[in-house]
């Protein structure tokens, strides 16, 4: 039997602390197979449904590549090429899905919608983001840190930004169940919602993860062996850009941020896309705008030997191959290595 058969992967509380560690390791070992042409066509004729309300580079093209890699068919379903939300349910479109589709990646805003979809479904549905959390970068995120320290337990990961949006959630929580040390810094009206705080303490007091929430970026980046930041804008958000950046600007990861830390083998950790420079339309609009530096992670920092955020966005296929792998494939994962 397969422990996992069947899951759906909607937040990081739906999985164990043991079960995610078993993903983050079983990525890894997906990843070495690739590296030496070892087919692993787990999901041998399966049918996958990609459906995206909001736009993706590393998701969509993660979980296309992972399909294929496992033997899978991808179909990419555009927020403009289906009757979702406009002139269907979500709850109808599950149905009519799971009646075809083996399995189904979901990109969106609610959380709602994507909970609806695996309950009317049936099948495997994964949260490939929504504005509460996004579980299919912690994989990747926590696989990173692995490959580079050996081990999770025990290190301390800060993360710099709005602290309310779906990466500072599900870095937050994730932390706390794998008993990674978790700084957020943040002013104190973009520090995460008590809700969430709570679910990242109620974990903490079992993993030994320490917690810390604080407004002033020199003592949230003390000690950290990875400093992480995200957009300050996310996906879908309707605010005033410039409040945004004058709020935010005092926790943007330069230089001084990194020297702050106190460490020299601190690790630059974005999940990209990322504004660091003037090359996208956004940064020329925002830099003619406003005073420089207005992006969360300077140019020399983001492209200092010290970042691994390109290895992180490659981390993203095998981890969404682990996933879909163990919930939707013919493998055998015993209930006792979770008992
Ligand atoms: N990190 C991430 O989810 O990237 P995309 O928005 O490009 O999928
Ligand atoms: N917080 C960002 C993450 C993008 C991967 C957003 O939701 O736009």
């Amino acid at each position: 039997n397969n422990h996992f058969a069947g899951q759906s992967f909607l937040k990081e509380i739906d999985f164990t602390p043991a079960e995610l560690t078993y993903l983050i390791d079983f990525a890894l070992h997906l990843k070495a197979l690739k590296v030496q042409h070892i087919p692993h066509p787990y999901l041998q004729g399966k049918n996958i449904a990609l459906l995206f309300e909001k736009t993706s580079t590393r998701t969509r093209s993660a979980f296309t590549v992972a399909a294929n890699d496992l033997g899978a068919h991808p179909e990419f379903l555009g927020q403009n090429d289906i009757q979702l939300g406009r002139k269907e349910s979500v709850g109808d479109t599950g149905k009519v899905l799971g009646s075809m589709f083996d399995g189904i990646e979901f990109r969106g805003f609610d959380q709602a919608t994507v909970e609806t979809l695996a309950q009317t479904s049936g099948v495997p549905v994964w949260n490939g983001l929504t504005d509460d959390w996004h579980p299919t970068q912690m994989i990747a995120d926590f696989m990173t840190l692995k490959a580079h320290f050996g081990h999770l337990a025990g290190l301390t990961l800060t993360y710099v930004g709005d602290g309310r949006n779906n990466m500072a959630n599900s870095l937050l929580v994730t932390s706390a169940m794998l008993g990674v040390n978790i700084h957020i810094g943040a002013p104190k009206d973009l520090q995460p919602a008590d809700a969430v705080v709570k679910i990242a303490k109620d974990y903490a007091a079992t993993s030994g993860s320490d917690i810390l929430i604080t407004a002033d970026p020199k003592q949230a980046v003390a000690g950290a062996d990875a400093l992480y930041t995200d957009v300050w804008v996310s996906m879908g958000e309707q605010v005033d850009y410039g409040n945004r950046i004058k709020a935010l600007l005092p926790f943007q990861i330069n230089a001084d941020l990194v020297a702050g830390t106190g460490k020299t083998g601190t690790i630059i950790m974005h999940c990209l896309p990322a504004l660091h420079d003037h090359q996208t339309e956004l940064g020329a609009k925002l830099g003619t705008q406003f005073a420089l530096p207005a992006f969360e992670v300077t140019d020399d920092v983001f492209n200092s030997e010290q970042a691994v955020v390109f290895e992180e966005a490659a981390n993203r296929m095998p981890a969404i191959k682990a996933i879909m792998a163990a919930t939707l494939g013919e493998l055998f994962i015993p209930d006792s290595l979770f008992a």
